[in-house]
């Protein structure tokens, strides 16, 4: 839950505070976007707020100078800017960090150079994995409303084409990273073609994300993998509600230290489905990721409809690549009311002995890292022909197993025969409930099971 100042909300249309995309949202959409300067010069003064109406450069150029002028400057705090588009170009990378009750509205489509060489040169470290960015974007009591056609476009196909579907290259940047930000609304806003990782929330605390689109597609042989849709970390209170995701990696993914993140209401597709982690990548280092909840999620040909992962407890080689030996725990993970839209790999997945420079599989049982509390309830759909295997949950011995794993009401079938899925693949789950494991197979090298986890994050 958000805690915005009552003032804040006072001052907002009566339409902000309507639950979901409603036809009233809509009708209140176009006559916004449709609205003159000057009604919104008379809005932000009758609420004693700043104004900023930013509109694209009319030659063409750079519009990042203007956007940071405004939101670190005249309208950084108690603030109503305006970004009436049609398009601002994105050519320099931003710091936006300290906006103190601001209402942003955007109209217009943000859309990012192609010039690889320029962000690869000033990609700005997010603190985790050698992650990187080129947008900081922060700050206390903030609204950013997009009213469903604000959009950020990162312009991800040159990205995709220079990557050659390889995983986690050096300084090549996610669109955007909520930093810092506290007790503030991202909400119908559009993320497509993103140049590496759309988000990542870092250091943020009671931030809702609502109605939010994201789109990373590829028109080339080159996939889109590492365009995850969302990773959280070192943040709590994070609730997104009603994301629509198309992509090739991680729709939203926890990681170190994330709490109480929910995800309700959510449509993903092509990706890996939600993920818990990777956790353990950094030696020595104690993370925590826990109450995490999602209800009422589908999902269409995903990996997984989720899957934990944790490196081995030998430490070989470091972030974002190599790495191992951490320690935590993943705890009090509820995932449920979930429909499966032919499912490429296991529907439930653990493992831990992540890798991404190759031979995932191994020391799977060294991890000292604990899994516990897990349940999946309410779990139906489909997955494709090639899949047998409902569950597989490896968890290290050296952490004494994972306790309490439940799987409740489970009707996945394969798709092509109506089938259900028979096996249930376990290897140290301490007493599962609901469900009992059928068989431990050796689990290094399967490619069902490495097939798809790599390089990812
Ligand atoms: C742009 O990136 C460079 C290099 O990372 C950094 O030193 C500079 O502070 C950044 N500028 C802004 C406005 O973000
Ligand atoms: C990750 O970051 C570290 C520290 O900045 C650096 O030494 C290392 O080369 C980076 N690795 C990659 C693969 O980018
Ligand atoms: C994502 O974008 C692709 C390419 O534009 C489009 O074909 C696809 O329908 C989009 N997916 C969703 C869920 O909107
Ligand atoms: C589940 O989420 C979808 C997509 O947001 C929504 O249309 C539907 O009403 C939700 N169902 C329930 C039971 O809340
Ligand atoms: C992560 O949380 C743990 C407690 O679970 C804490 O000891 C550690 O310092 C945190 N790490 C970072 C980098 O904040
Ligand atoms: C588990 O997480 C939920 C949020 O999903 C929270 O309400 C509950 O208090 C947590 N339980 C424990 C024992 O911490
Ligand atoms: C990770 O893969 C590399 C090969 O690229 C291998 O040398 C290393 O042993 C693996 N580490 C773990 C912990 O499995």
């Amino acid at each position: 839950m958000v805690h915005i100042s009552n003032f804040l909300l006072a001052a907002l249309p009566a339409v902000f505070a309507l639950p979901s995309a409603s036809q009233h949202d809509l009708e209140g959409r176009s006559a916004n976007v449709a609205q003159t300067e000057a009604h919104w010069a008379n809005q932000a003064s009758a609420q004693g707020r700043h104004f900023c109406y930013i509109k694209p450069d009319a030659n063409g150029g750079d519009d990042a100078p203007a956007i940071m002028d405004a939101l670190n400057n005249k309208c950084n705090s108690k603030a109503l800017v305006i970004f009436p588009g049609p398009v601002y170009n994105i050519q320099t990378n931003m710091t936006t960090l300290d906006l103190q009750d601001v209402v942003i509205y955007q109209f217009g489509r943000m859309l990012w150079s192609t010039d690889i060489d320029y962000w690869l040169s000033v990609s700005m470290p997010v603190g985790f994995q050698n992650q990187s960015t080129v947008w900081y974007f922060g700050g206390h009591n903030v609204v950013w409303d997009g009213w469903g056609v604000g959009t950020l476009d990162g312009n991800g196909q040159v990205w995709y084409d220079w990557a050659k579907s390889q995983g986690n290259l050096a300084r090549r940047p996610m669109n955007i990273n909520f930093r810092t930000l506290t007790n503030s609304v991202i909400k119908r806003l559009r993320f497509v073609q993103s140049q590496m990782w759309t988000m990542a929330i870092t250091y943020s605390q009671y931030v809702d994300l609502d109605d939010i689109y994201v789109n990373s597609t590829s028109t080339s042989q080159w996939s889109t993998l590492n365009t995850d849709g969302c990773d959280t970390i070192y943040s709590d209170s994070i609730t997104f509600r009603r994301w629509t995701i198309s992509n090739g990696d991680d729709a939203i993914a926890l990681k170190m230290n994330s709490s109480n993140i929910a995800v309700y209401d959510s449509y993903f597709e092509n990706g890996q489905g939600i993920a818990i982690g990777s956790m353990g990548q950094y030696n020595g280092k104690y993370e925590h990721l826990e109450n995490f909840y999602a209800r009422n999620i589908t999902l269409k040909n995903t990996a997984h409809v989720s899957y934990l992962k944790t490196w081995a407890g030998i430490s070989r080689g470091y972030p974002p690549n190599g790495g191992g030996g951490g320690l935590g725990v993943a705890r009090n993970i509820t995932i449920e009311d979930v429909t499966l839209i032919g499912g490429r790999q296991q529907p439930l997945f653990a493992w831990q002995c992540e890798n991404y420079s190759g031979f995932s599989g191994q020391d799977c049982d060294s991890s000292l890292f604990k899994m516990e509390d897990i349940t999946w309830k309410n779990i139906k759909g489909t997955v494709g022909p090639g899949v047998t295997e409902a569950v597989y949950l490896q968890c290290s011995s050296a952490a004494g197993g994972c306790d309490n794993v439940e799987v409740e009401n489970f009707d996945v079938v394969v798709a092509s025969t109506g089938k259900p899925l028979v096996v249930w693949d376990c290897f140290n789950v301490n007493a599962p409930i609901g469900f009992t494991c059928t068989e431990s197979v050796t689990p290094k090298l399967s490619p069902a099971v490495t097939g798809g986890h790599g390089p990812d994050n």
